[in-house]
């Protein structure tokens, strides 16, 4: 599979670290939404999901997190714990976030709006969607 991962530079100075995101340039896509998800509790796993045409980029801007990656072919995890990093996620691909931290604040940059109709929520038929 085919992952791509954002790095954002550290414009920090003795102060303490700041990073800038601006659509078009450090995400590939101009943003719309901005949703973070925080105060997970223990052993959750959600997502199960996949979208038809949104564009996300997802970034532990504090703690971890694992994320669990489908295309229909391959089953790939990965890890997000660093601010400085982003997981950019384009297409259609089925996503499942668990191991949260306790302090984990996981951010996503979206070029949409939230729209249920984008989402695929049924694993067999996003399956039967990537077939065609
Ligand atoms: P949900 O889709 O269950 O989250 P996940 O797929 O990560 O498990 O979203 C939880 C609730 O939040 C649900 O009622 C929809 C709502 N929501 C919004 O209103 N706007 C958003 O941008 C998102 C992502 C969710």
């Amino acid at each position: 599979m085919n992952i791509r991962f954002l790095e954002f530079e550290d414009k920090g100075d003795e102060r303490g670290s700041l990073a800038a995101i601006n659509g078009g340039k450090e995400v590939p896509f101009a943003i719309e939404r901005v949703y973070y998800i925080f105060n997970t509790a223990k052993n959750v796993r959600r997502g199960y999901h996949a979208h038809r045409a949104l564009k996300q980029a997802l970034i532990a801007v504090s703690g971890s997190c694992r994320i669990l990656l489908d295309d229909g072919k391959e089953r790939v995890e990965v890890a997000l714990d660093n601010p400085l990093k982003g997981l950019y996620l384009d297409g259609l691909i089925w996503r499942e976030i668990f191991d949260f931290s306790s302090d984990c604040v996981l951010a996503v940059l979206a070029n949409a709006h939230y729209d249920e109709s984008d989402y695929i929520r049924d694993y067999q038929k996003f399956q039967s969607e990537v077939k065609r």
